[in-house]
């Protein structure tokens, strides 16, 4: 008997029994598909009607009525809706647009599709959001917007983002990808800017399989985005815009029909779902705050959802690499890895300068075009440096949160006995 005790109390890495053994293929199951998700493509692909659907109108009704808004475009990704709502906020090139660096790509490349250069300004690190105080420093006299991310389900500080905006005339577009559900001092994300946008990639909390939400309660920039990537839809404005419906504005970016019936059962689901993922994530996050990890619980007034879940790491107060960390989680059989998102301003895209041929963008004499370096953002990179990366635990049990929490902390009682391997 003690044998096995004092082999479960050794840390894999060093020969001993995994903490994490329970089936982890279930718990993380993502997304859940139903027989009314199933039933619900049925119907799409018996109609016949595989391109233009009522069951699209639908879904922007839907998300309408749940966020509260005026208007919603459904497009074929989030990454579209982005570009839409950009052209939308009427950029011409040169114009700056403040962007975070900590994101997924798409949040800042279809700034520079509209011609726009992006500003990357410094994360904060109490909600992973743009820090207003850089924000603020870096407004210029050609700054146009900022995209505010809600990184991981978590809100950016929106009222200080919206006051500097207010003050210096900016437009605000939330990036709420990660967000589906989380509110603000009592306000939906995805209502307190003037437009909003959310992927339903499937990864996503209302996952579509491929598919994006634009939202805004401003009738004028739904047109302009309606306009470009929807002519289908042109003859029904009831305004001069008509006038482009043989053309719109060249693209189209609608979502596929099938896709948006997956959505909007998945939309019905999606508080239950919110709040189990967001119970379980909690429960451990207790106790990983407990052994001093910073888990960004939600602030006061502040209802975080949990498209990820990560924590932070202070390797200063352990002594173990947080490379380390992450082999010795690894070995106990925890589902754990380092950053999501590569920086954004330290790739190639932006370092080498391409970005400029993207924008369209040339160097004048009066202007000379910004250049990205990989050292700038020191705090940014701190932040996102220290993160780790745990599944987030969809359909979890409370025994597998908890092999996950004993993982955490064999791992650090042995923190001085681990090997020091990690590059
Ligand atoms: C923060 C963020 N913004 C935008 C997007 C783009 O959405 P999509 O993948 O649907 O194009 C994503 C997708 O992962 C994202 O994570």
């Amino acid at each position: 008997m003690s044998t096995v005790t004092s082999t479960r109390d050794q840390p894999a890495l060093l020969g001993g029994t995994p903490a994490v053994d329970l089936d982890q293929q279930q718990a993380n199951q993502w997304p859940i598909i139903t027989e009314a998700d199933e039933q619900a493509v049925l119907d799409v692909l018996r109609s016949g009607r595989l391109s233009v659907n009522d069951v699209v109108t639908q879904l922007e009704r839907d998300y309408c009525r749940w966020l509260g808004v005026g208007h919603a475009v459904a497009h074929c990704n989030g990454t579209s809706a982005i570009l839409a709502a950009l052209h939308g906020f009427g950029l011409v090139p040169g114009d700056e647009v403040i962007v975070p660096s900590a994101t997924y790509w798409a949040s800042v490349t279809p700034v520079l599709h509209c011609g726009g250069i992006p500003v990357f300004a410094e994360t904060e690190d109490q909600c992973l959001g743009l820090d207003p105080a850089d924000v603020e420093q870096k407004i210029t006299d050609r700054t146009r917007a900022i995209v505010v991310v809600h990184l991981f389900g978590m809100p950016s500080r929106m009222d200080e983002l919206l006051d500097i905006a207010r003050r210096h005339n900016l437009r605000v577009l939330e990036d709420a990808s990660h967000a589906h559900g989380a509110s603000y001092h009592g306000r939906p994300i995805g209502t307190l800017a003037d437009a909003a946008v959310f992927s339903m990639q499937t990864n996503k909390l209302c996952p579509a399989g491929e598919g994006g939400m634009f939202v805004t309660d401003d009738t004028e920039l739904w047109e302009r985005v309606v306009r470009l990537g929807h002519y289908e839809r042109v003859l029904g404005l009831e305004s001069p815009n008509r006038r482009f419906a043989a053309t719109g504005f060249g693209l189209k970016l609608r979502i596929s029909p099938l896709n948006a019936a997956v959505a909007g059962v998945q939309l019905r689901h999606l508080p239950q779902r919110n709040s189990r993922r967001s119970r379980n994530i909690i429960r451990l996050s207790r106790r990983l705050e407990d052994l001093g990890f910073r888990t960004f619980l939600s602030p006061p007034d502040v209802e975080r959802v949990y498209f990820e879940f990560l924590v932070g790491y202070d390797e200063t107060a352990t002594g173990l690499p947080i490379g380390d960390l992450v082999k010795a989680l690894v070995a106990e059989g925890a589902h754990v890895e380092r950053p999501r998102y590569p920086l954004l301003h330290q790739q190639p895209l932006f370092t080498e300068g391409h970005w400029a041929n993207v924008a369209r963008l040339e160097a004048t004499a009066s202007r000379p075009l910004p250049t990205y370096e990989p050292t700038a953002l020191p705090r940014t990179s701190a932040a996102n440096g220290s993160l780790v990366k745990l599944p987030s635990f969809p359909q979890a049990t409370d025994a597998l949160l908890d092999q996950y929490a004993d993982a955490f902390e064999k791992t650090l009682r042995h923190a001085d006995t681990l090997p020091r391997t990690a590059p």
